[in-house]
């Protein structure tokens, strides 16, 4: 399942690498970061927008559903929205392929519609961050239409050609084509073009200055409008090694190292941030944190004027469907913690659209631990050092829908590495059971408004299928259960935001080699925390060296059960010392 496991390896390098020069004033902090930002301090929502509300019947979410739900956003006490791809797309993968930079997906709405978006969420203090695809665009771009038109297009270095007459290409692996081949050979001027991802999502060619002014330009056009920074989509990828050297046999195992990062990538970040992020006040969040801690701090720290958050891949990958191991998690978070310390700003997430389910991989779905382990892992995604990503769904505890029929899956990338299987005589009934457990649409399915047909989403036939679940596990009914994910997930968010500490304070793990239980401190100026987090299914003892008996208990998913050195099954709680 070589492909799932890369894809689980990139397509996680969805990062936040916000650059902002917003509110400086400094804080009188010992211990860590010294500079306060309002990205810093925001919790990211992230909206998936074709399944989280459709207001039209067509059974596609859209721009008005969303503005439609604006107060229930605002209710969770998140900061800031991020907004996957709402641009022109013929969805080759779901508006990953972006035809027209400047104009809003036909499905999803009109610009006008975005203007009201931007001013309802700006009126309830909600900032918007967009999705910047520009690694590749849609084949259907004008820009592409022009390229591939002839040899001497004035647009042809927009993207990557390798002219037949040269011979075949060295290979270069594709993340989602269906023989794995990077290379398109296009008969209309005899000639090959790159697209890492599908065949609909060819390469945009980073070298070319003009290609680069259009970007910065179409970044002005949005930042005008008055959003509030980028995600930037792919963006370790963007500089490539133009003379295409043949890469070592099998390197598609290990293609990050291979693509990400690539000189001079650096200087186009340093030419973007001069051109766009330091005129404007927004924030610049990018996928990917390269191959090391030293790419990462090249993307983030400030004095580089780069970028200000990037995601890495590493926490996110380790779960497995086999499960996973707590130490492991322990150790890469605590790794990527103390590598930053002292410079540079993380994201933390665990889940987004590139995933399926947060409870369903990283806590228990089963009817009797569905609940208490979706409280346990939003604890801990609100407790870390690190703007953390909450992808929509996750604050309901909605689950992965494990799909049994290929027909029921949308995702463009499994439809063709089935495909790929069945040409290849692969196993196609682990290939179904590994996708019931990784495969994005897992995390796709439509967002669960209420126990009324079609989970409230819409009114006529869902794009994708709705998880039986929702008769329970829906908005409605979570509102009146003040235990309920959702009340949960407010209270917990707006415990970090009412301290310092969980934002800035450091970071100490206690009780490192315990397997079962997570347990660290977070101080600022005099005041500390401690988290602790039993990651389950049964009793879990801890040993922290510090006398709780007199602690203040400020949250707990057990109405406040904790006894001394013992927590239940998945038991979260945060006091304070
Ligand atoms: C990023 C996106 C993913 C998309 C891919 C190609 O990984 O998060 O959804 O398919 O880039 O644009
Ligand atoms: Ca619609």
């Amino acid at each position: 399942m070589k492909y799932f496991k890369n894809i689980a390896v990139i397509l996680f390098f969805a990062s936040a690498l916000a650059s902002c020069n917003t509110k400086n004033k400094s804080v009188t902090n010992t211990d860590g970061d010294t500079n306060r930002k309002w990205w810093k301090e925001a919790v990211v929502y992230q909206i998936y927008p074709r399944s989280f509300k459709d207001s039209n019947g067509d059974g596609v979410g859209d721009l008005k559903g969303i503005i439609s739900e604006l107060d229930y956003i605002k209710s969770l006490g998140i900061d800031a929205i991020w907004l996957n791809p709402i641009y022109s797309s013929p969805n080759d993968d779901n508006g990953y392929d972006i035809s027209d930079y400047r104009n809003i997906m036909k499905e999803f709405g009109t610009m006008d519609d975005f203007n009201s978006l931007l001013k309802g969420m700006h009126d309830r203090g909600i900032k918007l961050v967009m999705d910047l695809v520009v690694n590749h665009s849609s084949d259907e771009h004008a820009w592409f239409k022009q390229s591939r038109s002839s040899r001497t297009s004035p647009y042809r270095d927009y993207y990557h050609w390798w002219n037949a007459d040269r011979g075949k290409p060295a290979y270069r692996y594709s993340l989602f084509d269906i023989n794995h081949d990077a290379w398109k050979y296009d008969s209309l001027t005899d000639a090959y073009y790159l697209h890492y991802f599908s065949r609909k999502q060819p390469d945009l060619n980073w070298e070319n200055p003009k290609l680069r002014n259009e970007v910065y330009d179409i970044m002005k056009f949005w930042l005008d409008k008055g959003i509030d920074g980028f995600r930037m989509d792919a963006f370790q990828f963007v500089a490539k090694d133009t003379t295409f050297p043949a890469f070592p046999a099998g390197f598609e195992k290990n293609f990050i190292k291979y693509y990400a990062m690539v000189p001079p990538i650096h200087d186009y970040l340093k030419e973007m941030n001069r051109e766009v992020f330091s005129r404007y006040n927004a924030m610049s969040v990018a996928e990917g944190a390269g191959n090391s801690f030293e790419d990462a701090h090249n993307l983030v720290d400030e004095d580089r004027k780069e970028l200000n958050m990037a995601y890495a891949f590493e926490g996110v990958d380790i779960a497995k469907p086999e499960g996973y191991s707590l130490l492991h998690f322990k150790e890469v978070f605590s790794r990527w913690d103390s590598a930053f310390a002292d410079k540079g700003w993380l994201s933390i997430y665990l889940a987004n659209h590139d995933q399926a389910r947060l409870v369903s991989r990283f806590g228990n779905d089963s009817p009797e631990f569905r609940d208490v382990s979706s409280k346990m892992l939003s604890t801990f995604l609100m407790t870390m050092r690190g703007t953390p990503y909450y992808y929509n769904g996750d604050e309901l505890g909605m689950t992965n829908i494990r799909f049994d029929k290929i027909e029921d899956y949308r995702d463009m990338p499994t439809l063709n590495e089935y495909q790929h299987q069945k040409d290849i005589g692969g196993d196609i009934k682990k290939f179904m059971e590994n996708i019931k457990f990784s495969c994005r649409d897992n995390g796709r399915t439509p967002f669960q408004w209420d126990a009324s047909g079609n989970a409230g989403f819409t009114t006529g036939n869902p794009w994708i299928k709705i998880n039986s679940d929702y008769t329970t596990v829906n908005v409605a009914s979570e509102e009146k259960d003040i235990n309920s994910c959702l009340n949960y997930f407010r209270k917990i968010v707006k415990l970090r935001k009412e301290n310092d500490a969980l934002i800035y304070g450091k970071y100490i793990m206690l009780d490192k080699d315990n397997p079962d239980v997570y347990a660290y401190t977070r101080e600022l100026n005099g005041k500390k925390f401690l988290v602790l987090l039993n990651f389950t299914s049964k009793t879990a003892k801890y040993n922290i060296g510090l006398d709780i008996s007199q602690a203040k208990i400020l949250i707990d998913n057990y109405i406040s059960l904790l006894k001394d050195g013992q927590l239940q099954a998945y038991e979260a709680v945060v006091v304070e010392l």
